[in-house]
Parts: structure tokens; sequence; C-alpha cells
């Protein structure tokens, strides 16, 4: 199934979707369309979803969405395909109004992908409504494909949006009733788990009715969720503050969900990463408690955002510090992880292709201003102490300038590139099984 959404001001118009195949003389069915009421800082919106149903995979179809009888936009866009290939783009911190934003956009558009992912803060500063309609379709919606305004690709293609911590600050609804607007506009897979502890939204108890009512069934469920494009698979988790990363409940599910994918790759994918070299956010490292977990299920390729430029890791395992009795794993005060890790140096992503051990990306230059520029590309200025902590595991690290990151399977061969404003690619490996 697909969702097109669209908002319009309180006047209510009479809407109309029709999707035919897009090759000629196929028969045009309408779609279903739903309307949500959004009374969000003292202004009415309509927020309309219609669901295109029982399309048939690696297919291309033609949509008309009508107003009246007037064509207000059309468009075509394919199917999820089955084959044993795919390319998509990844970007995170994105959603800032910057012209580096657009000039990604206008990239990605030009690199002709499946599907979007966006590793999280897909808004700023705080996840609202009304900074998606002025930091985001814009710039990913845009009329035409220009380096100064953004690119068309939302209306063709789908995002799959992550939870970060910026797109949760908005979640005191007395201070910001337009916040958790991530729950408002993506319809992405409800397969995921209950978390033991999800985002709460706060306030006056009937703006967090009205958020519940309006966010059915999305909110929480699509804090998790994973899905497949050719022969991909990506788990995607909420790895925020108020979550525990060893949580039983999207530990069993991320378990089932990917013993059970049939995908050729297995991605896993959340907004902080646990491996960073960069001096911010160095302290937030408790994703790396779920390293075994991923080394266990067969995890190709870890893709992040948080820390706001791109770090590629050599291929890794890593095992966390356990207490004396052998029970718990160790945290610090500062929320350090240490434990011991193995390198695979002999890996190279040209020659010698076959890692051993999880690749991890953060990839998080995809628009807001960019984090520590001056060690940029520096080994030296990498390093931190001590070596259960860190130890070299970083290959690559790009600060001073905002890029993508661009995949690329075919059958049991991934390319991963690294493209900058101008679509130049300044990282590249290959990875074969
Ligand atoms: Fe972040």
């Amino acid at each position: 199934m697909k969702v097109l959404i669209w908002q319009t001001d309180s006047i209510p118009g009479k809407f109309k979707v029709e999707i035919s195949l897009s090759s000629p003389n196929q028969k045009v069915s309408e779609a279903k369309i739903s309307i949500t009421k959004l009374c969000l800082n003292n202004k009415t919106s309509l927020l309309y979803r219609a669901s295109l149903n029982g399309l048939k995979f690696d297919a291309t179809y033609r949509y008309k969405v009508f107003l009246d009888e007037k064509v207000l936009t059309e468009s075509t866009f394919n199917t999820r395909s089955k084959n044993q290939n795919t390319r998509f783009a990844v970007l995170g911190d994105c959603g800032a109004g910057t012209l580096q934003q657009a000039q990604i956009a206008n990239q990605i558009y030009q690199s002709k992908p499946e599907f979007v992912l966006i590793t999280g803060d897909n808004v700023y500063q705080r996840g609202l409504e009304n900074e998606y309609r002025k930091n985001f379709f814009p710039y990913y919606n845009a009329a035409e494909a220009n380096p100064e305004v953004g690119a068309p690709l939302m209306r063709s293609i789908p995002f799959y949006l992550l939870i970060g911590n910026h797109d949760v600050f908005g979640a005191d609804l007395d201070k910001t009733p337009d916040g958790l607007a991530y729950f408002y506009y993506s319809d992405l897979p409800l397969n995921g788990p209950i978390p033991e502890s999800v985002i709460e939204p706060t306030g006056a108890p009937e703006l967090v009715k009205a958020f519940k009512a309006n966010t059915k069934p999305r909110y929480p469920k699509i804090s998790n969720y994973s899905f497949d494009q050719g022969n991909v698979h990506i788990a995607c988790l909420d790895a925020n503050s108020y979550t525990n990363p060893l949580d039983p409940n999207p530990i069993q599910w991320l378990a089932e969900d990917l013993r059970n994918s049939k995908g050729d790759w297995k991605i896993v994918t959340y907004h902080h990463p646990g491996f960073n070299s960069s001096k911010a956010h160095y302290d937030y490292q408790y994703m790396r408690l779920l390293s075994p977990i991923f080394e266990q299920l067969g995890v190709d390729l870890v893709l992040t955002g948080h820390v706001h430029n791109y770090q590629r890791s050599v291929p890794l395992t890593f095992d966390p510090k356990k207490n004396e009795a052998g029970t718990q794993y160790v945290i610090t005060e500062e929320g350090h992880v240490d434990g011991k890790f193995t390198l695979d140096e002999v890996y190279d992503g040209v020659t010698n292709t076959k890692p051993k051990g999880i690749i991890y990306i953060v990839s998080g230059a995809g628009g807001a201003p960019l984090y520590d520029s001056s060690i940029s590309g520096n080994p030296e200025l990498w390093k931190h102490e001590p070596p259960e902590n860190w130890v070299p595991f970083t290959k690559k690290l790009v600060s001073d300038i905002n890029s993508f990151t661009l995949i690329e399977t075919e059958g049991k061969k991934l390319t991963l590139k690294q493209l900058d404003t101008q679509g130049v690619a300044f990282d590249q490996i290959i990875m074969t099984k």
C-alpha cells in the first residue's frame, strides 16, 4: 500500500485521487480518502490521506489529485521491487532550512533512488508541524529539481523517517501544541514492537487526547519498524534517551524480524551512534550494548546520524564489559560503554571486500550546521581515551562538508558512496558476500 498525504487550510474541498498503471489504456480506479481535522496553535487544518491499495510489485503507477474537477497535481511512482537489487539514499539531521539541504535534495533526485531513509532529526528544532511545513516539505517536494530550492522527491518515492532527539523536543504540548509531528505525517510500517518506554506527550489532557486520536494508529507504533526493498531488509529503531537499549521487547522483535528476513543485506538503523570519533555527542554510547546481538543476527551495516558529519568505521566486533559477577553490562556515569574491540584491518572495500564484522556509518551531514569541522580527514584528531573505550575504529571522517549516502545493491554486492552537495563521491566502498 502507498499513502498519499496532503494538508490544506480549514476550507473543505472535494478531493479525488485517481490511480492507474502507467501504461496506456489501463483501468483507472479511485483511492479511498480519509480526513483528519487538526487544531494546532489556534489554527485549523485538514490532513488528507489517500490509501492506494492492491498495488502490484515492480510496477509503475500514475496518479492524479483533483479538487472538484480540476487536476491539482499528478505524478508517477514505482512500487516495491522483488528484484535482487535496489538503490537508496540515506541522510540525517537535515530539515534545518539551509541551502545545503536544498543542494542535497537536488543531488538525491539526480541519483534516482528508489527510496530515501532519514536517520532522524528530520526537522529542526523541535519536530513541530509548522517546522515540517517550513523546513521539510518545500525541500523534498519542490515543484522542480533546483539546487537552491530542493527537488520533487516525495511525490514519487517513499521517505522512511526515524525518530531522533530533535523530533521529540516538542513533546510538551502546552508549550508546543504542534509537537511530535513525526506521528502526523509518517505512514510507516506498523510491524514494530511496543517498548517499555516510548515518547509520551505531556500537557493539558485535551491536547494529549487530541494528539493520540489524530495520530492513531501510528503513535507510538512507528517508533520502531522494519521493511524490505529489493534484496535489502532494514530495521529502524528508536534510540532516544527515554529508551532502554536492552529492553527485551524490541530485542526479541528485532531477533525475529532479522531471522525471518530473506534479504541478502541486513541493515539496522537508529539515530544515536554507538561508535563515534567526533567530540560532539561522544558520551552517548548506549547503542554499543546491542553490538553482540547485531553480530549474532548477521547484521551487515548500521546506519546512524545525530553527529553532524560523516563517519565510516572499519568492520568491527565489540564485546561490552560486564560487572565482576558477569551479570550486567557496565555503563559509566558519562554514558560510556567500555569493552573489547576486534577490528578487521584487512578489509579495504576495494580489493578485500568481505568484511569480518559490522561497518558502522554516521550519516548526519544532511543539511544542519556541521560538527567538529576542524578534525575532518585528520586521524590524529579523532583519538579518545582509554583503549577499552576507543580504538582507531574510524576509517574515514569528513566533517567539513554536508553530504548524503547512496547505497546500491546487486545481489551479493553492495556499494556505499558518500556524496557531497555537488554530487561528488568522496568515499566509496564495496561489500560482498
Ligand atoms: Fe540528534
